[in-house]
């Protein structure tokens, strides 16, 4: 795909004007300027949830004060207040992600349920014994288990491309070498929540639609932090959660091609989903309603909107630009400490703000632990990934994942508690 980045984004798009002015965009965000143990908070937890800017929390507090009401049924005007909002939401959404239709955008709590929404509707009807389904092994569970499940059902076989060196960039050959004319469907992450790697989107959907397969890309850590186009990038399906990109928790969407979704049987029935039913039968709605079955998560799909607002109004490309700096000076600054081990590549081009290590002599719970009395907040353990891990020969790890809002001055006092970590356990 000469002439797009990895993103799918052409290169010669412009980049608004000017670097993100990070010391105003932190006041805007109430978390973010407390104490944690007499410590100044260092948020580094992003790549398990983003914190909230004022107009999210606004939004969601007006919700439940002006207008809240069920949507699509009332004629009042709480109702149609309600769903002219919910029906917003979807629109920002979908114009975000570039999608072509506000019907390929269906709303879902969570990446996982988007996931499971095309196991069960797409994977259940139409893979056959024989047929076959590939990931890899940097996958979240949450892109690996359904499609066990799945292999399971259907007599497909579940096939996946194995990391052999946790450093290197995607391996595009070795995807391409695992793919067969029996190849259905391909789900990748478009970022790996623990290596930070980014899979060259565009690539992968060349090569999974010649073999006349579908693609499955999991956003969650990649639709906060850089510019998307699902059309340039040739998904057919793309998993979003919401929570991750400065939306509430329980919130989440699926993009899909229209045609596919056609084609789909619902994954959840009942309520609002149909068009008509009898004790016969039934018939189903019109999309993307098809698929959004009893009454929705209206008020957080309105503060989901509410953060692609916050989103597009700093833009996508500058938000992108300061976390590539963050990535690179990370990067710099842990592999100055001696006896760390840094997962993932070490060329910032290469990868997300995600930034995954062990100590060591000392176990990460444990890292994670010294590193919250000094106020900075990073994850431990296995990710949800724990087949990553135990290629990388590990049971868990910590890991520091940074955001628009973080300063380099953070990824210091991450360094300096490391260090204090090492001293305190030496
Ligand atoms: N999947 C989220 C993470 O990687 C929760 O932390």
């Amino acid at each position: 795909m000469a002439g797009k980045t990895a993103t799918g984004k052409l290169k010669t798009q412009d980049h608004q004007a000017g670097a993100l002015d990070v010391a105003a965009v932190r006041r805007d965000f109430p978390v973010l300027g407390q104490t944690v143990n007499g410590k100044k908070l260092v948020y580094l937890d992003n790549g398990a949830t983003s914190q909230k800017p004022q107009s999210v929390i606004d939004t969601l507090t007006r919700y439940y004060e002006e207008y809240n009401s069920n949507v699509h049924r009332g004629i009042h005007a709480l109702s149609q207040e309600a769903t002219e909002r919910y029906e917003e939401a979807r629109g920002k959404i979908a114009s975000f992600i570039g999608a072509a239709s506000e019907r390929e955008i269906i709303f879902v709590k969570n990446s996982t349920e988007a996931i499971n929404l095309v196991a069960y509707g797409w994977a259940r009807k139409y893979l056959k014994p024989g047929d076959e389904v590939i990931t890899t092994e940097t996958e979240h569970h949450s892109n690996i288990v359904p499609w066990q499940l799945v292999a399971e059902s259907t007599g497909a076989r579940f096939r996946y491309l194995p990391v052999r060196d946790h450093s290197a960039p995607f391996d595009i050959d070795g995807l391409r070498s695992l793919i067969t004319s029996r190849t259905r469907l391909v789900a990748v992450t478009h970022v790996s929540n623990v290596l930070g790697t980014v899979t060259p989107v565009a690539d992968v959907a060349e090569m999974a639609h010649a073999a006349g397969a579908v693609l499955l890309v999991d956003g969650s850590q990649s639709a906060p932090h850089m510019p998307l186009d699902v059309v340039d990038l040739d998904v057919d399906f793309f998993a979003v959660t919401g929570h991750k990109m400065l939306g509430p928790t329980g919130i989440g969407f699926l993009y899909a091609r229209e045609e596919l979704l056609d084609r789909m049987d619902p994954f959840l029935s009942g309520g609002d989903m149909i068009a008509t039913v009898t004790m016969q039968g039934a018939t189903w709605n019109e999309l993307p309603y098809k698929f959004e079955a009893g009454t929705p998560n209206i008020a957080d799909s309105i503060g989901l909107g509410a953060a692609v607002d916050y989103l597009s109004t700093l833009g996508m490309d500058r938000i992108e630009a300061h976390e590539r700096t963050i990535s690179e000076y990370a990067i710099e600054r842990l592999q100055e400490i001696d006896g760390l081990t840094l997962y993932g590549p070490t060329d910032a081009s290469l990868k997300g703000a995600v930034f995954s290590f062990n100590v060591d002599g000392i176990h990460s719970h444990d890292v994670g632990q010294v590193l919250d009395s000094e106020g900075v907040a990073v994850r431990t353990g296995h990710h949800c990934a724990q087949p990553l891990m135990a290629a990388l020969g590990i049971g868990s790890a910590a890991r520091a994942s940074a955001y628009f809002y973080n300063f380099e001055e953070e990824i210091d006092t991450l360094v300096d508690a490391i260090r204090k970590t090492q001293k305190f356990f030496s």
